[in-house]
This record gives structure tokens, sequence and C-alpha cells, in this order.
């Protein structure tokens, strides 16, 4: 009825405003008709709004106070940030304002990640022989004490703690490295190796190819499978949105502007540290290294990093680890391949997977991937050894 008279009302005014309306003959019947058809109107909202509907066309039309369905159909509205995010996000800005400046004597820290001693330090003595003064080593050993062969390699090692595969102990230890080794102001490159990780190219490739590209190589790609977003927590929200958990390599090479970025971050570090683990939602896991840099430069420098590693891995062989070269693998087409991949593949865990292959660009040239590869086996030293200068010459 309520609707009824504010018809009337309206077409009163209505009527009045019109210059001349007086001199009209005012309506006579009332359409019936229209009341009738009003009326239907009326108590057709008023049933969608008492009754909660089910579908989705009904929510668009009605918006009943149970139907969560329209929030759905509308833009999402954009959260109001916290003081710990907006604080996150102008360091985040100042830091990657900052110049890159590379000198003559800027460095390449490469920092390795193992639990005892590295089994290729001699390949590795070979590959810096004669660039002194272009790097630097620093060492995380979790278990043992190392013992080594290489000059390069003598009291090299920073404080160290044990290290669980895929749980925050393992980010521990890279902060440790980073922070160890921002403390040398030429470094201006920060790489993470393994202790089965051995070069594919020579000193001076590397040393170009790292230093004067204008992306870091933290590697990020979105998997919305249950290995990928699957293993988002639910506690890491509002900070980390669902949509923008990502997954990676935990090997990169990145900017030392990225680097004190990564050492500036305790907010998005400490959701990973306190939710990124098995127990903490049913039945969840979640693998800190693989989540926690991918997503921390999704969300706030994208467009700073390539999304793929220089570390290559074959997984290939659909296991939970990645296949490791044996001394019998090792030969010169085998390097001449792994160099030649200029092309990287992402396997997503929904379903029996999806694959996608994205060309590696090198600002804005294409070029082989790869200047790392893993995993070897340490009886391959010899080999590798005989191989390095040829396979480091003949495709640089
Ligand atoms: C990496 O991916 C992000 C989106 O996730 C994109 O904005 C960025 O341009 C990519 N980097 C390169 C070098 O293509
Ligand atoms: C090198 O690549 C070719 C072509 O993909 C393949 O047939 C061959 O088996 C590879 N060799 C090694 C040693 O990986
Ligand atoms: C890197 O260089 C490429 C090619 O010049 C360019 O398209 C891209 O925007 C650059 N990226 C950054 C982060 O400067």
């Amino acid at each position: 009825m309520k609707a009824v008279k504010g018809w009337r009302l309206c077409g009163t005014s209505y009527m009045q405003s019109l210059p001349g309306a007086r001199h009209r003959a005012p309506p006579t019947r009332k359409p019936l008709w229209i009341l009738a058809v009003v009326s239907l109107i009326t108590m057709f909202v008023i049933g969608a709004y008492v009754f909660p509907h089910h579908r989705r066309a009904a929510c668009y039309m009605f918006s009943s106070k149970g139907c969560k369905g329209l929030t759905d159909w509308l833009p999402p509205s954009p959260r109001e940030l916290s003081d710990d995010e907006i604080a996150a996000r102008v360091v985040i800005r100042e830091i990657l304002s900052s110049p890159r400046v590379i000198k003559k004597t800027s460095k390449i820290a490469f920092m390795f990640l193992t639990p005892g001693t590295l089994p290729f330090e001699k390949l590795w003595d070979l590959f810096f022989q004669g660039h002194e003064g272009k790097f630097s080593v620093y060492i995380h050993a979790s278990k043992d004490t190392p013992v080594h062969t290489s000059r390069y390699f003598l009291s090299r090692e920073i404080r160290s703690d044990e290290v669980v595969w895929g749980r925050i102990s393992m980010i521990d230890a890279e902060r440790r490295l980073l922070t160890s080794a921002l403390r040398d102001p030429e470094n201006q490159q920060f790489v993470l190796l393994s202790d089965s990780c051995v070069p594919l190219r020579s000193f001076d490739y590397m040393y170009n190819y790292m230093m004067y590209s204008n992306v870091s190589n933290v590697d990020c790609f979105d998997d919305p499978g249950p290995h990928g977003i699957g293993r988002h927590m639910d506690h890491m929200l509002p900070v980390i949105p669902k949509e923008d958990f990502r997954k990676g390599s935990q090997w990169f090479s990145m900017t030392r502007q990225h680097a004190v970025m990564t050492m500036a971050d305790s907010l998005y570090y400490s959701k990973f540290r306190d939710f990124c683990g098995p127990g903490v939602e049913s039945n969840k896991n979640c693998i800190a290294d693989e989540h926690y840099l991918p997503t921390f430069f999704y969300m706030l420098d994208p467009g700073g990093i390539a999304n793929w590693t220089l570390t290559y891995v074959d997984w290939s062989e659909g296991k939970w680890h990645p296949r490791t070269f044996m001394r019998e693998d090792v030969t010169h087409e085998l390097f001449k391949n792994l160099t030649s991949i200029d092309a990287v593949s992402r396997v997503t865990s929904e379903g029996t997977g999806i694959v996608t292959w994205t060309q590696c660009m090198w600002n804005g040239i294409k070029r082989p991937c790869y200047l790392f590869g893993r995993k070897f086996h340490a009886d391959a030293l010899d080999k590798l050894m005989d191989l390095f200068p040829m396979y480091t010459s003949g495709f640089d």
C-alpha cells in the first residue's frame, strides 16, 4: 500500500510542476491495472527479502540478507591497509628507488647453503681463478664444519644454525647469508647456491649476465593446485591474500636493493614463520622456502623479478626430489644441452599438471636460461673438472 501512495504523491507533484497543468482535465478514473501490477511487484520484492535465495541469478536481482552471492558479483572494494603494511610499503619503495651502481670493484656474493663440506670446491676454485676482487664467498654449514680444498673457501663460514628442509629455518639460513654478504658494500649481486650445485658458464659470462640484468632472478609462478595456492593458510589473511600466494624454487640471484628489501621485511616473513608449516591448518603443509620469496616479491615488486631461477634442475622423473646427475651422466653433450635451454617449463599441481613454457629473456633479448646446474653427485667431480674448460669456453 505504501508503494501505491508514493506513486500518487509523485504523480501529483509532477503535475503541479508542469506549466499549464492547471488547464488540463484532472484524471477522472484510477487506472486499476497499475495498482494491481505495483502490488504484485511489492509482494514479490518483500518475498525476495524474507526467503533466502539459493540461486545466483536471484541474488543478483534481489540481494536478500541471507544471500552471500551478491558480493561475489560486485568488484571487491579495496581493503584498508594496516599501519604495518603501509610502513612496509614506504620502506620498500624507498629501498627500490636507490639507483643501481656497478663499478669495477663491484662483487658478486656466492652464498652456499650446505650441511657440511662442499664437494665441488675444487671446481669452483677453477671457476674463480683469475677473478679475484670480483667475488666473495659465504658458507652456511648447518651440520658439520666443512673441510676445504680451495683457498677461496677458507674461513668463509658464517654463524650458522640447524636447517630443516621446507621449514622457516631454511629462510633464516638464507637471511643469515644475506646479512653477512650485505656487510661488504662492494657486493652488488647475491646468489644462493647449494652443495650439489655447479657452474655452467665461465666467471666473466656470469658476472656480466647477473650484474647487468635489469631484474633479479627470483622464481615465481602461479600454481592454483594443492601444492601451490592449496598451501596458503587462512591465518595469513588479510596480509597475504590467497590469490597472491606464489610458488618458486628457492635458488635466487638478487640485486643489492632486493637483498636489503628482503632483510627489511618482518611483516610478510612473520606470516610464514608463524603459519607456514605442518599442523597449522588441518592436514595442510606449507613449504616456507618455496613460497615466501615468490609471494613477497610478487606482492611488492612484481616487475623487478624475472620469475625464473638461474639454476637448472631436472624434475622430469616426477619424484619428490629432483634427478641427481651421476658420474656417468656427466658428458660434454649434457652440458651442451643444459646451456642451450632457452625456455622454462612450469608444471602446476592441478590434476595431471598443466605445463606452460616461457621464453627466457635478458634485458629484452632472448638468451639461454641457466648459469648453474644441480643436483650433481660428488663422484662427478673429476669429470666436471676435465670438462669445465671445454664447456665454459665453447658456448660463451
Ligand atoms: C614477472 O611476473 C610479473 C607478474 O607476476 C610481471 O609483472 C613481470 O613483468 C614478470 N617479469 C618479467 C621480467 O617478465
Ligand atoms: C641432449 O638433448 C637431446 C635432444 O633433446 C637428447 O636427445 C639427448 O638425449 C640429450 N643428451 C643428454 C646427454 O642429455
Ligand atoms: C628491463 O629491460 C627490458 C628491455 O629493455 C624492458 O622491457 C623492461 O621493462 C626492463 N625492466 C625493468 C624492471 O627495468
